[in-house]
């Protein structure tokens, strides 16, 4: 079996990719090496901008999303013990952020996927890009782990294997170059039961470290305290974190934190960093496999399908005209968006966080950017419009 486009990686820019190629008439094969069960299942982002929820309803994959996401058309920033409110929609004309879990995504996109047809193979191992120079590209992989060597030929392959999948490394390592921020801080991760505290998300710079309230339904909420990266998730009893929680996002007003049972826990780190140029010959590369951002700004998913979106139209323009020059551009096309949105998730982390690298001079100068931003129109507007989503054309 041949097909038109080889996309490793059923994440969200390989499941997007896959239903915006096939409005366009363009065949995909998707290999993916975990369980559909797992994909389903992997806790992560919960914060889609604006144009992508127009988009998913554009596609026809937006019902249950209308029907269970949790529309926001502001934010608060907390800190110095007072809390204070950004009308996003105000300020940006009418735009809002809709809280929906990317495995409930992930779900819906699976789902419409194999219903129209389309094919995702999971579980593949050894996955492998060949040929990417040449007008004949190939990725190599087995159905099973003791199965035997497969190929899949092809016209192009998006990688969208994620940062540790195996397309990046594809692009030889003379032609890419790698630009990176390690932060020395992470965030440990928690749901629980519990009915919402709050109507909007809370992002809080506190003493003792940032904290974020997030939310998932009415019976469930999401929460993120900073951590040490290093740290053992064992050391944080339900306790522990309940009394950060609390201490980190209090104000002075009375408000209260509504507890419940923890049902999952977890700590990552954090890192900026990009991969130019994002192509090589016919590998095209998209997501997080191109591009981490740090969490703080919501930017990880709504950035990989900005990428394929780029990605499909310029297909599409390939196989109806002809033409390259929409491949041509891809590189120049994402990494605009992407390098602003760096700057805003660098911009939010190092604002909110307490680094323990930093003076106590630079502390200082992160309160006073908070205490400007609440009071200035023009900064809580800058703010805004990147947090709902700059435009996509
Ligand atoms: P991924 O989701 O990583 O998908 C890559 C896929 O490729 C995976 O399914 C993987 O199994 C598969 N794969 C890897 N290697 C291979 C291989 N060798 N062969 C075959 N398949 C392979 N972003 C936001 O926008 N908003 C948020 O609020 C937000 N919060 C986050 C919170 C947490 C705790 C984390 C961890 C991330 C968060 N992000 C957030 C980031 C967001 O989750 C990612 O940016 C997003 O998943 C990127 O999508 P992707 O499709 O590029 O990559
Ligand atoms: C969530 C994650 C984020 O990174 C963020 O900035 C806001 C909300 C979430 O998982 O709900």
């Amino acid at each position: 079996v041949r097909t038109q486009v080889a996309i490793v990686g059923a994440g969200p820019a390989g499941l997007f990719l896959a239903h915006l190629l096939h409005r366009q008439g363009i065949e995909s094969v998707i290999l993916e090496q975990r369980s559909r069960a797992e994909i389903e299942g992997t806790i992560r982002a919960g914060v889609l901008e604006h144009w992508v929820v127009d988009l998913m309803n554009d596609m026809g994959l937006g019902d249950r999303l209308m029907r269970e996401g949790h529309f926001h058309s502001g934010i608060t920033l907390r800190f110095g013990r007072r809390s204070h409110h950004i009308d996003m929609s105000e300020l940006t004309g009418g735009k809002r952020v809709t809280v929906y879990a990317q495995h409930e995504v992930i779900r819906d996109l699976v789902a419409a996927r194999l219903e129209d047809g389309g094919r995702i193979l999971f579980g593949v191992s050894d996955v492998d890009v060949r040929d990417i120079d040449c007008a004949a590209p190939r990725v190599l992989f087995r159905q099973s782990p003791d199965g035997p060597m497969e190929e899949l030929p092809c016209d192009f392959i998006a990688g969208c294997d994620g940062f540790h999948g195996p397309s990046r490394q594809a692009i030889p390592a003379a032609c890419r170059r790698e630009y990176q921020i390690t932060y020395p801080f992470g965030w440990l991760g928690i749901l629980a039961e519990a009915p919402p505290s709050h109507p909007e998300l809370i992002y809080a710079n506190h003493e003792r470290g940032f904290a974020l309230l997030s939310t998932r339904s009415p019976e469930v909420q999401r929460l993120y305290i900073q951590c040490d990266p290093r740290d053992d998730i064992a050391n944080w009893s339900d306790d522990r974190i309940w009394s950060e929680l609390h201490r980190r996002l209090e104000d002075g007003s009375g408000w209260t934190l509504t507890e419940g049972p923890v049902f999952q826990k977890g700590i990552i780190g954090m890192r900026s960093f990009v991969c130019e140029p994002m192509r090589h010959g016919r590998l095209f590369i998209a997501g997080d496999a191109a591009h981490i951002v740090p969490p703080t700004g919501a930017k990880g998913l709504n950035l990989a399908v900005a990428d394929v979106l780029v990605l499909s139209r310029a297909m599409a323009a390939y196989y109806s005209t002809g033409s390259s020059d929409g491949l041509d551009g891809y590189c120049a096309t994402c990494l605009a968006r992407i390098w602003k949105a760096e700057r805003f998730s660098w911009h939010m982390t190092t604002m909110l966080h307490r680094n323990p690298g930093e003076s106590a001079f630079e502390q200082r100068l992160h309160l006073a950017e908070l205490d400007h931003l609440v009071h200035s129109r023009a900064a809580m507007a800058a703010l805004a419009e990147n947090y709902v989503g700059l435009p996509m054309e």
